[in-house]
């Protein structure tokens, strides 16, 4: 018996990164899965992954900033499965030009601010709003947001990234409170910097030293450690936990921010 076996799953932004490895995990510890993303061609490729390795997989183009495209995700979980165990909201506004925008205040516009916080927000609130009903009929689910680190402090770029993965935040306990006595749990995974496409696409060698520098561990994180506390809270192991922020982060938030001043003091470094 797997841990999450026979469990309708659906997960957003799969075929890359976080996602990606998170279904492959729900696969391999026998949920069934709905891989969804913008890129079908890329949720394909995972759902196939799955059902070679002996998993049960279906693939699903869907843009989260179309509402009419999550309501047809939600049908589709139900449609493949039977029901809808378990909603991983995790992909993110991606579009090269207004990420662009958003680490500059002075180029900053509305619709900057629109676009990512339909993508980011909306793109989990809405989901949910399909899924919601669902759940509430069978007594039970897990919602499940990939946040940020990035939502726990300010910063000098992606200014509506950060404000999108706070708001979010609100939202997994807000849900959590309204849904909580009927047996659907709402938490985040904030994770730090984790080795993802999208962040080596960036990253330099420097770049991770200097991540590396800010870390309590001795790696970067990988897909796989999100992946992780996901299907742990996925699974029935976490009924108990409702609400619930999650840093996965490589123990970045659990200093106090002068700590790489004290090392040099004290410790040499
Ligand atoms: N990688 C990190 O260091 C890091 C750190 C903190 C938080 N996160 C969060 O983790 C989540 C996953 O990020 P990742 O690093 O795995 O990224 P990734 O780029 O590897 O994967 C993201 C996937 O989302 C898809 N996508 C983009 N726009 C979409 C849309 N509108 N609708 C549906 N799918 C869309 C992309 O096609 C891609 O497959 C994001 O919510 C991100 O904010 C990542």
């Amino acid at each position: 018996m797997g841990r999450l076996q026979d469990k309708a799953c659906v997960i957003t932004g799969a075929g890359s990164g976080i996602g990606r490895a998170s279904a492959l995990a729900f696969a391999r510890e026998g949920g069934r899965v709905l891989v969804t993303d913008l890129r079908l061609e890329a949720a394909e490729n995972v759902a196939r992954e799955i059902t070679a390795a002996g998993g049960v997989a279906k693939a699903l183009a869907v843009d989260v900033g179309d509402e009419d495209r999550l309501k047809a995700m939600i049908d589709t979980t139900v449609a493949e499965f039977g029901r809808i165990d378990v909603l991983y909201n995790n992909a993110l506004m991606a579009k090269a030009d207004v990420i662009a925008r958003d680490n500059d205040l002075l180029a900053y516009d509305r619709d900057v601010f629109s676009a990512i916080m339909n993508v980011n927000v909306l793109g989990g609130v809405m989901a949910c709003k399909y899924a919601l009903p669902h759940m509430l009929e069978q007594g039970s689910g897990s919602i499940i947001f990939t946040s940020s680190g990035s939502s726990l402090g300010g910063d000098v770029a992606a200014y509506t990234y950060g404000a999108s993965k706070a708001a979010l935040n609100w939202y997994v306990k807000a849900i959590a409170a309204s849904y909580g006595k009927k047996g659907v749990r709402s938490n985040a995974i904030l994770p730090g910097p984790v080795q993802t496409p999208s962040k080596i696409a960036y990253s330099t060698p420097e770049i991770d030293a200097d991540f590396l520098d800010i870390l309590n561990v001795p790696a970067l994180g990988e897909p796989e450690d999100i992946a992780a506390m996901a299907v742990f809270l996925a699974s029935d192991e976490s009924r108990y936990v409702n609400g619930a922020l999650y840093s996965v982060d490589g123990g970045q938030s659990c200093t106090v921010p002068f700590v790489n001043v004290t090392r040099k003091m004290l410790h040499g470094g």
